[in-house]
């Protein structure tokens, strides 16, 4: 294979459905994951390398970035991350700790790990940063800070990233909206004890509304997993790769009302929508 693309947190999801739209395209794909065992049932092939990695551990990196050295690597996908819930005034320090070691320090430990081996490979232009953020990286909504907080820094971490190195590797924001993935059973794992911390308090019924109304709502619009990842794709084999891409009528239509309404009046619907 002439190029390769390292993808993180291919176990399911965007990451997974990545894997095989890339592989279809041409290109050769390390596909890593926390659990090797996630990913057994990939088709194997020439034109995979299946890597254990977990964003947070600086040691399964640096075996990661290792067992890359003998390949043209020329793009890395920073795909994996996790939705951390709960209202600010009951969310621990760990849990907002934990969700940026993933979702921020995680995604900028592996960049500064494989970002020597693309320029290395790749003619200047040629290379591919991708960081998934999502629409809440670009507003917030309710009982959701931590998350919020996360995907705000991934969108001012890959701007300030294109500003350094973008004239050599260019780097695509993807901000999609509700994609129908793993997403939110995850979250609700990554809940731990916190329905039982909101009992008898104000968010009790926000949390239960928030749950469902974003179930339902992915259910029912959320955009398959394979047609986000065929949007990337799309973005990644531009020859001139479009700095931001949107992903999802829902994206788009919230980021638009975001910019136009009023922000009382913004405030307002999100507050009744959540039911705080
Ligand atoms: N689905 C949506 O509606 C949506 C919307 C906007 C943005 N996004 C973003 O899209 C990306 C992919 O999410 P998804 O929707 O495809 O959800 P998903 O199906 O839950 O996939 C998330 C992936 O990230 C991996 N991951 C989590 N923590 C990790 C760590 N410490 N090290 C390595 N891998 C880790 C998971 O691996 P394990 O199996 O080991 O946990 C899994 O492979 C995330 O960054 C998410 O924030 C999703």
């Amino acid at each position: 294979m002439k190029r390769w693309v390292l993808i993180t947190g291919c176990s399911s999801g965007i990451g997974r459905a990545l894997v095989a739209a890339c592989r279809e395209a041409g290109w050769g794909v390390v596909a890593t994951a926390r659990q090797m065992s996630s990913l057994e049932d990939l088709p194997p092939g020439d034109d995979l390398r299946v890597l254990a990695m977990d964003v947070t551990d600086e040691a399964s990196i640096e075996s990661a970035r290792l067992a890359c050295l003998d390949i043209p690597l020329k793009a890395l996908i920073n795909n994996a991350g996790y939705g951390q819930m709960g209202p600010l005034e009951l969310l621990r320090p760990d849990e907002l700790r934990a969700q940026f070691e993933t979702n921020v320090i995680g995604l900028h430990a592996v960049t500064r790990a494989f970002l020597p081996l693309i320029r290395h490979h790749a003619a200047r232009g040629e290379g591919r940063i991708v960081c998934i953020a999502s629409v809440l990286g670009r507003l917030s909504i309710p009982m959701c800070g931590a998350y919020n907080a996360s995907k705000h820094a991934v969108v001012a971490y890959a701007e300030s990233l294109r500003l350094e190195i973008g004239r050599d590797i260019p780097v695509i924001l993807v901000e999609p909206g509700a994609i129908q993935t793993e997403f939110r059973s995850t979250l609700m794992k990554a809940w731990g004890d916190l329905p039982t911390r909101v009992l008898g308090t104000p968010y009790h019924h926000a949390l239960e509304t928030y749950r469902s109304q974003r179930e339902r709502f992915a259910e029912e619009h959320g955009m398959p997993a394979n047609a986000c990842a065929a949007r990337i794709l799309k973005a990644m084999s531009a020859a001139c790769p479009p700095r931001r891409v949107i992903v999802g009528f829902d994206s788009r239509g919230a980021q638009l009302l975001h910019r136009v309404i009023p922000a009382g009046l913004f405030e307002w619907a999100l507050r009744r929508l959540y039911g705080v």
